[in-house]
């Protein structure tokens, strides 16, 4: 296969640091952001919201419906279109991954945005990629790929930061035992589980700031 330098991907489980290291990289090198976890908690709040109570039904909604992926820099989020409605942060709450990643179980909803997943690349001006398998299915052809590791506790803590900066109020219990179900559930799904691609570039960030995990990755990138 012939390996692409001008992807990145960044894999690992949930509030271990992706996608502030893919915001951080993006702007750097000013490429494109695909939140591939965006588009799973788009179906999560499909089936939670909007009442499409089955697979099948969430995957004929999807193949309707307009989906456009935006890389907003300034404020260092992904946001998705849908049908001219713009989602954000409708889609980021802990229920609704929750949900998502009990549907990213289904071999059809996975199938149903592979194709959205990889229409995110554009060779002119390059891409991170963030998510549970960019590396091992969505784009083997990254020449860089990184796996982020950590433990439960510091990516709840980190998480819990997140939220209540957004406003929203947290139990650190039960977000501690919904980081743990949901690495349990993407760890274990038999159709693309979470997992380092066989090249991956291993980078525990129990310990390291943003900035040092961002260091290690370029210096990698730039030996390509
Ligand atoms: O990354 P984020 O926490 O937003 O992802 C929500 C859920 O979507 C994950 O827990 C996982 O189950 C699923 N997901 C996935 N594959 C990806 C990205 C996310 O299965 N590439």
């Amino acid at each position: 296969m012939k390996l692409v330098k001008n992807i990145i991907t960044i894999d690992g489980p949930s509030g271990v640091g992706k996608g502030t290291l893919a915001f951080s990289l993006a702007e750097r090198l000013e490429w494109n952001v695909l939140d591939s976890g965006l588009l799973y908690r788009l179906v999560g709040y499909l089936s939670s919201n909007e009442g499409l109570e089955t697979s099948q039904e969430i995957v004929q909604f999807l193949k309707k419906s307009k989906i456009k992926l935006i890389t907003n820099l300034n404020e260092s989020i992904c946001e998705i279109e849908l049908n001219d409605k713009i989602l954000g942060k409708d889609l980021r709450n802990e229920n609704i991954a929750s949900r998502a990643s009990e549907l990213a179980k289904e071999t059809e909803i996975r199938n149903a945005i592979i194709k959205i997943q990889r229409d995110a690349y554009d060779s002119e001006k390059g891409l991170i990629a963030d998510g549970r398998d960019m590396g091992t299915i969505i784009f083997p052809e990254a020449a860089l790929k990184v796996f982020l590791q950590a433990s439960p506790e510091v990516r709840a803590e980190r998480r819990a930061n997140q939220l209540k900066e957004k406003g929203m109020s947290v139990i650190m219990h039960d977000l501690l035992e919904q980081i743990q179900q949901r690495d349990e559930e993407d760890i274990n799904r038999k159709i693309s589980p979470l997992k380092p691609a066989d090249d991956s570039l291993l980078i525990d960030t129990s310990n390291l700031s943003i900035r040092e995990v961002e260091e290690k990755v370029m210096e990698n990138f730039k030996k390509l």
